[in-house]
């Protein structure tokens, strides 16, 4: 992570509000989960911070991308532009999956040239992807337990395990080919054993798949990896144990392994400055206003239920207070509840782990920009 002095360092050279980004951090992230998984291949959820630096990083990493519109594809695509027709079209079909269960028909029209690998979940996307796909090959994304995990994806995405095999077959008689399996166990997943149910109900949908004459070659077990937000997050070694456990006794070493990290990643690599633009007494409490909030930087307050924590540069005997963003909104609160020290106007703010979802969600709302991003060690 950058130590503190950079980050001011930074914060006065670039002015605030500041995204920092370490890509030293990037690769340590990338390089712990390939050593921890050394069967998966790694697809880069590229929405957690579609940021070209960060995909550029992981491409030179060897990583591989899972895209979510086709932006994101393109964001991807600048990078194997160059290469022959051939090799890039090994790319796409290698390394990225179009991973949005519902896709628009124009989508469907532009991704059928490049013949990806794309997710679906119910029979009207299988009709679609037939009449504007038919070269698209097939990963069905099954419903799995979402328990307890930061956000929760299973009531929006994947196939009832009852329905899957008739969705396998559904596809066929489209004329389509449904290589594997994938699934969600949730963002910020802290519970291991949402991993380990849906890697037994994708088991048995491979072998319920085989009794009715359908080959599967792929699972995709998703993201949902962890970041170290604190000292509650389960270590990512044991996770990883079980999860590898559990792949190896349930699926045979042909069957290709996919994952898609994103938070696991991103998080880390990831710092916010801010600085402070007013001071006042609300309710009884010390406020400050910063000039970077929830509808900003910090968007991951709102949607992805993620806290963070705002420290000072400065030392002192600390107090309990709010932090507010600059937009006129209330819900522009960053937190009711920091311990800062007595600050002034002027003084700086940071948050670590504030990579995932968080510029990748900053809008312009009360025209203030996102804030400025700022990348180290790349
Ligand atoms: C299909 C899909 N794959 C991967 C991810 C990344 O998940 P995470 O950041 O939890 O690793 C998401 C996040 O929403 C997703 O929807």
């Amino acid at each position: 992570m950058v130590n503190q002095k950079t980050l001011l360092d930074l914060a006065k050279k670039h002015g605030t509000p500041l995204f920092v980004v370490d890509h030293d951090e990037l690769r340590r992230n990338y390089a712990t989960f390939k050593k921890h998984f050394p069967r998966v291949q790694a697809y880069y959820a590229v929405k957690v911070n579609s940021d070209p630096a960060i995909v550029e990083t992981f491409y030179k990493l060897g990583g591989s991308f899972d895209v979510a519109s086709m932006q994101e594809f393109h964001t991807v695509y600048q990078f194997i532009k160059k290469l022959s027709a051939k090799a890039r079209q090994d790319f796409i079909w290698d390394k990225i999956i179009y991973a949005n269960p519902i896709k628009p028909i124009e989508t469907l029209h532009e991704l059928d040239r490049y013949r990806p690998l794309v997710t679906y979940d119910n029979v009207e996307e299988v009709k679609k992807i037939a009449k504007h796909a038919p070269h698209a090959g097939l990963c069905l994304r099954l419903q799995v337990p979402n328990t307890g995990s930061m956000v929760e994806l299973s009531s929006k995405f994947g196939s009832p395990p009852g329905e899957a095999v008739d969705l396998i077959q559904a596809a066929h008689d489209h004329g389509l080919v449904v290589e594997g399996v994938s699934f969600h166990v949730g963002s910020q997943c802290t519970n291991p054993e949402n991993y380990v149910q849906a890697l037994h109900l994708s088991a048995n949908i491979f072998n319920e798949a085989k009794l009715r004459g359908f080959t599967l070659k792929l699972l995709d077990i998703g993201g949902g990896f962890p970041a170290a937000y604190d000292a509650s997050v389960p270590k990512f070694a044991s996770l990883a144990k079980k999860i590898n456990h559990e792949i190896d006794r349930l699926f045979p070493a042909d069957i290709e392994i996919l994952a898609e990290p994103g938070r696991f990643l991103v998080a880390s690599a990831g710092t916010s400055v801010c600085k402070i633009i007013g001071k006042a007494v609300r309710n009884g409490k010390l406020g400050y206003y910063v000039d970077d909030g929830v509808y900003h930087t910090y968007s991951g307050v709102i949607f992805d239920h993620c806290t963070y924590h705002l420290q000072s540069f400065k030392r002192g005997a600390k107090q309990l207070c709010a932090v507010f963003g600059p937009t006129c909104d209330a819900l522009d609160t960053i937190s009711l509840a920091e311990h800062l020290p007595d600050l002034d106007i002027g003084d700086y703010l940071f948050s670590e782990n504030i990579g995932a979802y968080s510029a990748a969600s900053s809008t312009h709302f009360n025209g203030f920009p996102p804030a400025k991003v700022v990348h180290v060690n790349r």
